[in-house]
């Protein structure tokens, strides 16, 4: 990782309650965790201002790989996409401004990593739109499940009683899900 990187990951940490990013630990894990799976078609839900979007595109640039990352309000993506650009990983990462849902209603490409971090209560929704177009081999992950214990319960019964899932959830600040598909 770059000066740049490094410098604007500690800028954006200042306003880390404001725009509810993800804690530095779990971005570090889910940068590693791509790297690991050297996956390379990405879905994230939840941009805000690109915090965790540079974790992961860091990774997929390396992977040679691309993150398209899904936001509902126009101003925070905005941000998002400056933050992107200083730290060139503009080129892999496509912001697209939407409600998660519908676009994953039209959603057609094959995905082998996703991070889930939106509307917590609309786990279930996106998991039950996104589990066809999971590759085996591929994960899901999802954070706040020890923060938001209630509203993301259905997803987590959901996807931890599903036998083409193998899950863990790691001790990570808010608690990580990571669900890894192992049969289609
Ligand atoms: C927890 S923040 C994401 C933080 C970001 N992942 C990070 O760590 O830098 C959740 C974001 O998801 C957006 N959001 C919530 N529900 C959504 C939905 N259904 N579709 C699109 N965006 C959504 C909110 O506007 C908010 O900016």
């Amino acid at each position: 990782m770059n000066a740049i990187f490094e410098q604007t990951l500690l800028e954006l940490e200042k306003t880390q309650n404001e725009f509810w990013n993800i804690s530095r630990e779990t971005g570090n894990f889910l940068n590693m965790l791509v790297k690991i799976g050297k996956y390379k078609s990405g879905l994230e839900i939840g941009t805000s201002n690109g915090y965790s979007g540079l974790w992961l595109g860091e990774a997929f640039k390396e992977n040679k790989g691309k993150l398209c990352t899904i936001e509902f309000w126009e101003k925070r993506q905005c941000i998002a996409r400056e933050n992107f650009k200083k730290c060139e990983v503009a080129e892999v990462i496509e912001p697209v401004i939407g409600s998660g849902v519908d676009i994953l209603q039209r959603w057609e490409r094959p995905l082998d990593f996703v991070f889930l971090d939106a509307n917590k209560a609309q786990y279930i929704e996106f998991f039950n739109l996104i589990d066809k177009h999971l590759i085996k081999g591929g994960v899901i992950t999802a954070d706040n499940i020890t923060s938001h214990p209630e509203k993301v319960k259905p997803f987590v019964e959901a996807i931890q009683s599903d036998e083409k899932y193998q899950t863990q959830i790691l001790d990570l600040p808010a608690g990580l899900l990571v669900a890894y598909k192992i049969r289609d």
